[in-house]
């Protein structure tokens, strides 16, 4: 009786086993599926229509750093000759490329937050650049320097250049953290960082560039319809020195 009982049981037990033992059934089990739904990190990769891919930028250069630290001058003066989509590549890397795998950036940033956001003026549009995929998108069509350069008290700087880079913030991004009082300083610091790198490259592509503090917040702020959350800190008017 209970050697049947046995028998019955271990029965049972195999014909729940089987089929999960067979060949499809592990394969189904195990391969990823042939197009899997892209996740949430491809899905930003992936370019959608208004977008322009900057071409892949350069790790190498002509020039040494020390010599662009040594040549470095703010340029104020520049021949309308414009920045070919390779060089305005290049100084949005030199500021907030991705330079690594998990994601850090050309700049360093406390505690890898990450809250500047970074927009070039030119004069067929004003685009924003997305350091996930290297790539821009337009903010603004238009040449948006006019007004740039009124909010910034007539500094013909901005008027003249080929190409305005804008660096703005997200203060909250790095308030989450380290709270209201002490994150400020942080985010002005990493404006720093990334203007300070986006000057040198400038340097390293022969080009001139001078970084600008003066000009109306909300202005700029206006000008360039930034989010609410967003606070324009350096425009920097980068060109050939003339
Ligand atoms: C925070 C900051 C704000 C600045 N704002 C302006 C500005 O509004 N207009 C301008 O022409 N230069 C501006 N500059 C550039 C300085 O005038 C310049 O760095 C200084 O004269 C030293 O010259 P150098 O950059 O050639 O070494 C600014 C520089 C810094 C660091």
């Amino acid at each position: 009786m209970l050697f049947a009982r046995t028998l019955t049981l271990l029965m049972m037990l195999l014909l729940v086993l089987l089929p999960a033992c067979s060949p499809r059934r592990w394969m189904e089990a195990t391969q990823h599926p042939i197009n899997p739904s892209p996740t949430p990190d491809e899905q930003q990769k992936s370019p959608s229509p208004g977008t322009i891919d900057l071409p892949e930028p350069k790790t190498e250069g002509a020039m040494t750093l020390e010599e662009a630290i040594a040549k470095r001058r703010s340029v104020r003066e520049f021949s309308p000759e414009p920045l070919t989509l390779d060089e305005i590549g290049q100084l949005l890397w030199s500021a907030q490329g991705v330079t690594h795998p998990a994601g850090y950036r050309s700049a360093p940033s406390a505690g890898a937050l990450y809250p500047l956001e970074v927009y070039v003026a030119t004069p067929e549009a004003t685009y924003h650049y997305e350091p996930n995929g290297h790539r821009l998108t337009i903010q603004m069509q238009g040449d948006l320097r006019p007004q740039l350069y009124a909010a910034a008290l007539q500094q013909e700087s901005v008027l003249n250049a080929p190409a305005v880079f804008v660096i703005a913030a997200v203060y909250e991004r790095t308030a989450k953290k380290y709270g209201k009082e002490r994150s400020p300083r942080y985010v002005h610091l990493e404006a720093g960082h990334a203007a300070q790198n986006l000057l040198l490259q400038a340097v390293a592509l022969d080009l001139g560039a001078v970084p600008i503090g003066a000009f109306y917040d909300n202005k700029v702020k206006e000008t360039l319809a930034l989010p609410v959350d967003q606070q324009p800190l350096y425009l920097i008017p980068v060109g050939h020195p003339r």
